[in-house]
């Protein structure tokens, strides 16, 4: 089998051909970082429209360093939820035309599903059962994951993603996009205890999170409340403190709750993936976890943490089932945050 998939639910325009086994032939991927930073964020019609003009190149070059044609493809996978509506559907209709041209089954891909299966991709061994942490731009997600198509979700956060406060918090120390690799570089020079930040949900049984309520702290502690202070920038060695601490903070949480997601489900194995896993020093932390554990880490590198269309490899596992989804697949926009 030769499976083509495609992935456009944010801001990467990838395309990737795998076997069956998996393994993966090749995989593009085409970020449109540059567009948006200088809105600090992903601008939704921004990325819809540079999905449009990037799908086809990207499909073409993954199939060039596959060295296959379209003749070649078995079956086209994409990521069809969750994500920005708008940026799904150029990467879905690109999916449903070839499926439907090339007389192909189409396979509807869970990008969350995908994250957690990228970890699959590079263990020898089996991972499932596992615990699953989704940790992104735009989700932040615990899953129990049973098999590689039995995905439970058992935590969600209520309100930022972790990727976004890392975002947010380096906007207001003045820092730039994307947050997450900035902050991380500043927070080497920092002491992560200078300052106490919230752990919301920490010491509670539910396996949700909230960041929302951490940003508003560092944003009382660097601009305070009042009007005139909005726009000030702390120094060298307070922004480097104000990092560190809130870096902590972000990694106390996360530890935290997928030790209790782990123990809750009896499970052995925690698989991690989105763009925040590139973090070393969340990465040094789940180590001292998974040691104290015993359990078995996986964190794929780095570029397989972020978004990828060789996650979708997962679409392998229901093709040999002999399942697939009819051309008529709605996107499923919307955000399990
Ligand atoms: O998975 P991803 O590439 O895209 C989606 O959001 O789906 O994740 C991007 C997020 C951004 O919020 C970025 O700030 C964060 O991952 N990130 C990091 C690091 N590198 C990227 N967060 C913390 N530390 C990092 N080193
Ligand atoms: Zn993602």
């Amino acid at each position: 089998m030769r499976i083509l998939a495609i992935e456009t639910t944010c801001d990467e325009t990838a395309a990737a051909v795998f076997t069956d086994e998996p393994r993966v032939l090749s995989s593009i991927i085409a970020s449109q970082s540059d567009l948006h930073a200088r809105f600090g964020g992903v601008v939704p019609e921004i990325a819809s429209r540079a999905h449009l003009s990037q799908v086809l190149p990207v499909v073409d070059e993954a199939l060039r360093e596959a060295e296959l044609t379209l003749e070649d493809l078995t079956a086209v996978a994409v990521a069809y939820t969750p994500g920005l509506i708008g940026a799904i559907l150029v990467g879905l209709s690109a999916a449903k035309t070839l499926a439907m041209v090339l007389g192909l089954p189409l396979i509807g891909v869970n990008h969350l599903e995908g994250h957690i299966y990228a970890c699959q991709l590079h263990h020898d061994e089996d991972v499932f059962p596992c615990i699953g942490l989704v940790v992104s731009g735009g989700h932040t997600n615990l899953f129990y994951c049973q098999g590689p198509t039995d995905f439970q979700l058992i935590g969600s956060t209520i309100d930022d993603a972790a990727g976004e406060a890392f975002d947010k918090v380096a906007s207001i120390l003045g820092l730039g996009y994307p947050g997450g690799p900035v902050i991380e570089k500043v927070a080497r020079a920092g002491n992560p205890k200078a300052y106490r930040f919230p752990r919301t949900f920490l010491r509670e049984d539910r396996l949700d999170f909230s960041f929302s309520g951490l940003k508003t702290a560092v944003r009382y502690l660097v601009q305070g409340q009042n009007a005139q202070d909005a726009h000030r920038i702390p120094g060298e060695q307070e922004a480097a403190d104000v990092a560190a601490s809130f870096q902590q903070a972000v990694i106390d949480v996360l530890i935290g709750k997928s030790r209790q997601a782990l123990s809750k489900h009896g499970v052995k194995t925690l698989c991690v993936g989105g763009g925040v896993a590139a973090n070393g020093a969340l990465r040094s932390a789940l180590e001292q976890m998974a040691a104290e554990e015993k359990i078995t880490l996986v964190v794929p590198p780095l570029r397989w943490c972020t978004d990828n269309a060789a996650m979708g490899a997962v679409a392998a596992e229901r093709l040999r089932r002999g399942e697939s989804d009819p051309l008529d697949l709605d996107a499923g926009g919307g955000l399990v945050r």
